[in-house]
């Protein structure tokens, strides 16, 4: 355990201020690297201040994190995560895993000194890297345009829940719909139902096996429908697709390169 946190623990916190000699001293590089990479692998479950999200604790708190030495400790854990915890294993390098721990312990010097770190400047891109990419080799343009559909985009999502709302379209439940298939495997998903006789239904996937299949019509009704070897004819179309193609060619530059872009939509 680094001195600093055992001054922490013991609630010595509140004389640290009075001491500046003895705050301790942080890498901001390796902080601003580590920070990078926490945005992009971790933050859609532990919020991208790690106080906490959607899925994962406040990281802030773990005595995980506040043990750790250098990164050490948290490589070793990063490297077998507890997958059957939700928590997945992530093949980092000593460096990577060095700097998410000095980002992390940054946080958690700031939160205990009761002093805000200025942070959550999730903006690390270059917004017109961003938008030749939008244009160019992310094709983009296919299917958006910022003053159509993407108008007014920046004013619309906080920086981040806007870069997640394009990197994992599926992790994060539609501010607009909250109710609808939310933050699930098939946000996104259309169906359509056709039964042998009768009219067939289409709408919003919201859950399929090999038994049912459960849609939500542009009405909002929830229909099921038993399924078996007659039928019903079941087709479904992913609107997403292209997103999820996405994640296998983008790199984390590119993806912090359109954040920056797509903040400057008014
Ligand atoms: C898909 C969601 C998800 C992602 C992505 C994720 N985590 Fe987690 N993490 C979890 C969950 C859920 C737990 C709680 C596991 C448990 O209950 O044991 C957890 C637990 C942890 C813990 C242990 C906390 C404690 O004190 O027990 C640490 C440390 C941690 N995560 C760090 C990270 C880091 C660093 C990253 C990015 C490299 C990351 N996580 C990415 C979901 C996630
Ligand atoms: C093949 C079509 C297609 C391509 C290519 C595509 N998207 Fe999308 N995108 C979608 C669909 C469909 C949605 C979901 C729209 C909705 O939910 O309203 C979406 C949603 C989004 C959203 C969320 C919009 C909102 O208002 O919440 C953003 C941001 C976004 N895409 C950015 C991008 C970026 C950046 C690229 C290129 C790197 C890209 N998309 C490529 C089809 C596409």
């Amino acid at each position: 355990m680094p001195a600093w946190t055992a001054l922490l623990l013991t609630g010595a916190a509140a004389t640290l201020s009075a001491q500046p000699g003895r705050a301790p001293k942080f890498d901001d590089s390796a902080v601003e690297r580590g920070k990078a990479a926490f945005i992009t692998a971790c933050s859609f479950c532990h919020g991208s201040n790690a106080r906490g999200g959607e899925s994962g604790p406040d990281l802030v708190r773990s005595a995980l994190v506040i043990d750790d030495e250098n990164g050490r400790q948290l490589s070793d854990f990063l490297k077998a995560g507890r997958p059957g915890a939700g928590m997945p294993a992530f093949d980092l390098s000593p460096n990577q895993g060095r700097d998410i721990a000095e980002y992390l312990h940054r946080l958690v010097y700031a939160a205990a000194t009761r002093r805000e770190y200025a942070i959550l400047n999730i903006v690390i891109g270059d917004a017109k890297r961003g938008e030749e990419y939008f244009n160019g080799a992310g094709g983009c343009k296919a299917c958006h345009s910022p003053s159509g559909d993407l108008r007014g985009l920046g004013a619309k999502y906080e920086p981040v829940f806007l870069q997640d709302r394009f990197v994992g379209p599926r992790r994060v439940a539609d501010p607009r719909n909250p109710e609808a298939n939310r933050g699930s495997p098939n946000q996104g998903k259309k169906v359509r139902v056709a039964p042998a006789s009768g009219p067939a239904y289409s709408g919003d996937l919201i859950y399929i096996s090999d038994f049912h299949v459960t849609l939500r019509d542009a009405q909002g009704a929830t229909r099921t429908f038993a399924r078996g070897p007659e039928g019903p004819k079941v087709e479904i179309t992913d609107t997403l697709q292209a997103h999820a193609d996405l994640l296998g060619k983008y790199t984390d530059q590119d993806i912090h390169d359109l954040t920056a872009y797509l903040v400057t939509l008014k």
